[in-house]
């Protein structure tokens, strides 16, 4: 039995993700992610849209992932390995480098991310849209106010 161990945040699931929980699952046999809570985001400065409990059963209904534990702090990865047995700690090329020191205990892999889709565009593409709403609304309601002006 191979275990892998990774972490992140996804919020707003997108393919992205898929990707990489499908490439991280076929380097052995269990795949567990340590989800980063809504207040471990805040401590990160990410501000997620969708809630932990849901972003956990988002997870767990994915045909790649096994088990999800709450990620509360930075320090706590090499408890959770240990714990989980891991055979393999990976995660997405934006973070290459930053745990080589996890390396003696479990094999650090850098996977390389899915190009143009992030959480973070997501996020960009949806404050845009309402944004357009905003307006769509100011350009209605300046239209009745001059339509009523000449009742
Ligand atoms: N990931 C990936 N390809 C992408 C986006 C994310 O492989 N296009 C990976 C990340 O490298 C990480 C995991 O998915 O290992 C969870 O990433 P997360 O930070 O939750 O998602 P992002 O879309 O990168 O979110 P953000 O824009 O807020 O950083």
């Amino acid at each position: 039995m191979k275990t892998i161990v990774t972490y992140g945040t996804f919020d707003l699931y997108h393919v992205g993700h898929v990707r990489l929980l499908k490439r991280l699952k076929a380097l052995g046999d269990r795949l567990v992610v340590g989800l980063s809570t809504d207040e471990f985001n805040q401590v990160k400065k990410k501000k997620v849209i969708i809630p932990f409990a849901e972003r956990k059963e988002i997870l767990l209904s994915c045909q790649y992932v096994d088990d999800v534990f709450p990620e509360n702090c930075w320090e706590q990865k090499r408890e959770d390995l240990l714990r989980e047995k891991a055979d393999i700690f990976a995660i997405g090329d934006d973070w290459a480098g930053k745990f080589d020191d996890l390396g003696d205990i479990a094999e650090v892999l850098y996977l390389p991310r899915t190009k143009d889709i992030s959480t973070t565009e997501l996020k960009t593409v949806l404050s845009e849209l309402s944004r357009e709403k905003v307006q769509e609304i100011r350009n209605v309601s300046s239209h009745l106010l001059e339509l009523a002006s000449k009742l």
